[in-house]
């Protein structure tokens, strides 16, 4: 009580574009909770959308009242696993409009699928947003049987700093044990807080929430590597 806290701005890493001419929002389970924020947005700007949830069964579908009773109630679509003849998300991708996004939140298997369906699209129209890092990209390599878990070194130009990274620590946490500032939330390359600009180098990024062309330029400081042996970050 009475303590002042410092919070930081902010910040979305799944937001929507101004552009698409209409937005395919596939969500799984509680995963629709940032979907159904969208579909509010895009409805009061009076954009096209169309809101497909998938669940188990109809007594567990979240955000039910939600679902039933808003104002784009004839936007949403539910699919049920225990359905005759269950609609993939792939299905919805196929029949998809030309120029649309996609935007998917949803468990391991259910953000894999729709990975894999969206493969072939251009990544500006794919938006995704992970509760958590899949299995396969551990955030932090422990071991050196990785060829990207390895030492290397970052320089920080504004400060002209160089630092070792080793191979079983992130680039966040030997910035921050030298007193660098670095936000971190999640530390599984998934909010975007440690997101930083670098001048130079080849990161490994293992983040699950930058874009391609995001990735040209920034770095997630908590996760990713680097193949080079020196990275320079605008720090
Ligand atoms: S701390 Fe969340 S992406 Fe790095």
């Amino acid at each position: 009580m009475g303590c002042e806290l410092q919070i930081s701005a902010p910040r979305n890493v799944f937001a929507l574009s101004d552009t698409a001419c209409h937005a395919l929002l596939l969500g799984g389970g509680i995963g629709i909770t940032p979907l159904v924020a969208m579909a509010h947005q895009l409805h009061q700007v009076g954009r096209q959308f169309t809101l497909a949830v998938f669940a188990r069964t109809r007594e567990s579908l979240p955000l039910r009242t939600i679902l039933e009773n808003s104002a784009w109630r004839h936007c949403v679509s539910v699919h049920l696993d225990d359905e005759a003849e269950p609609v993939r998300p792939a299905d919805l991708i196929e029949r998809s409009p030309l120029g649309c996004h996609v935007y998917f939140c949803g468990p391991a298997g259910f953000m894999e699928g729709v990975q894999q369906a969206t493969k072939h699209w251009s990544p500006d129209r794919v938006h995704f947003e992970y509760f958590q890092a899949p299995a396969v990209s551990a955030p932090v390599p422990l071991t050196t049987a990785e060829p990207t878990a390895r030492s290397f070194n970052v320089h920080l130009a504004r400060r002209n700093m160089t630092l070792a990274v080793p191979h079983n620590q992130t680039i966040a946490h030997v910035l921050q044990s030298a007193g660098v500032p670095v936000d971190t939330v999640c530390e599984q390359g998934i909010c975007g807080s440690c997101v930083t600009p670098y001048l130079e180098g080849h990161p490994a990024h293992k983040d699950m929430c930058l874009a391609e062309s995001e990735r040209a330029s920034n770095i997630a400081l908590c996760c990713s590597r680097s193949v080079s042996d020196l990275l320079t970050l605008d720090l």
